[in-house]
């Protein structure tokens, strides 16, 4: 294999940005490429392409810059990834976990495929499938798009039939949904699995996630469940990971509900913001075992090294919390300030979560 000299990133937000950082750490240089004229990466990366996601010129020009390419987003058309791979770029992790991710519909199969639990769902292309899917599921019930959601996005909770039938105006025939029962949470984790070109397979300890408005809000580490939980738990993604058998970064989000029930809810190929504390909370970052999953390196066995809780700075948050800033580690994103935009992250380290949480105010 050629020497790898610089690592070229699809996509140029905070994820990217802090691979970036990881990569200059390990030793390589960067390219990204993104439409945006200067986003979060722009502002560490060592060359910037500004180009749409299936801009193929832009692309090519990133292939040339580059020695291997990963991405930091999963709405990249996943027949462009196939492309440049035709044309004799190296992505070690192909354009499959797009495909898979991309679309929660085929998401879903996947984690059904590899024999693990997902809430109770059903394909829903128009209004009578919604129906008939509601009939079966009953409520609470959460209607989701296959393209596209984040952040809550693109999801529509259901309580009623009378809120069933309100959501017939989106069904025009071209988008594609699930259905999927709301189970009633107790808590919400998420772990990190990487894997290296070698075959090296490496977990994250288990962050704990609180959502607020559909967007996370914080994660803390260690989470609070009981051993056996946390082992399933993480057992379940590394499964599904040597299931789906991907190069890179699997970031898999579990529910856990109030019968201690274990679901797989949805996945990420790429690092995730509920690993953001892996920088300074673990003797290796998420961003670290990706570049060096990509390279091919043996990755570092994670472990945490300290109790820790991430606070997601959101929208205007960035003016009202500012004086939180300097009590942790902060991570500015360089973006102007949107509602319900993510600005920047704080992590924070102390000897237990709850101590944290209190220190923080939440
Ligand atoms: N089936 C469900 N049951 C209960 N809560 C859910 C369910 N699906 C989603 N949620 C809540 O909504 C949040 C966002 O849903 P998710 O599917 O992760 O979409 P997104 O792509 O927006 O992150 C979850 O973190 C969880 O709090
Ligand atoms: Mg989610």
């Amino acid at each position: 294999m050629k020497q790898i000299t610089t690592i070229g990133i699809i996509g140029g937000g905070q994820l990217g940005m802090m691979l970036c950082e990881a990569a200059r750490e390990l030793g390589y240089k960067t390219a990204v490429l993104d439409p945006a004229e200067r986003p979060s990466a722009a502002y560490v990366c060592d060359h910037y392409v500004q180009g749409n996601f299936d801009d193929i010129a832009a692309l090519r020009h990133l292939a040339t810059l580059a020695d291997v390419i990963t991405y930091e987003f999963e709405n990249i058309p996943y027949h462009i990834v196939q492309q440049l791979i035709t044309e004799g770029a190296y992505i070690p992790q192909t354009e499959q976990p797009l495909y898979v991710t991309q679309h929660r519909l085929r998401e879903k199969n996947a984690i059904r495929a590899a024999n693990l639990p997902t809430a109770p769902f059903f394909a829903v292309q128009n209004y009578q499938q919604l129906i008939s899917a509601f009939e079966q599921l009953g409520t609470p019930a959460i209607l989701k798009t296959c393209f596209g959601g984040y952040d809550g996005k693109g999801q529509w909770r259901i309580e009623s039939q009378t809120d069933a039938q309100q959501l017939q105006h989106l069904f025009d025939g071209t988008t594609a949904y699930v259905l999927e029962q709301r189970l009633l949470l107790a808590q919400e984790v998420s772990c990190v699995v990487t894997c290296s070109t070698n075959g090296d397979l490496q977990a994250f300890p288990l962050g704990e996630n609180v959502h607020r408005n559909g967007i996370l809000h914080y994660t803390t580490a260690p989470a609070q469940l009981p051993d056996s939980l946390a082992a399933q738990a993480t057992q379940m993604a590394i499964s599904l990971m040597q299931y789906l058998g991907f190069v890179g970064t699997l970031a898999v989000e579990l529910f856990i509900d109030t019968n201690n029930q274990i679901y797989i809810n949805e996945l990420a190929p790429r690092p995730h913001n509920s690993g953001h504390h892996t920088i300074e909370a673990c003797n290796v970052s998420q961003y670290a075992n990706h570049i060096r999953a990509i390279t091919g390196q043996p990755l570092i066995v994670p472990k945490l090294t300290s109790a820790t809780l991430m606070l997601n700075i959101i929208g205007d948050e960035y003016h009202t919390l500012s004086q939180l800033f300097t009590k942790g580690h902060f991570h500015d994103y360089h973006k102007t300030v949107k509602p319900n935009r993510k600005m920047a992250h704080i992590t924070f380290l102390g000897d237990d979560v709850a101590s944290l949480k209190q220190q923080v105010g939440l």
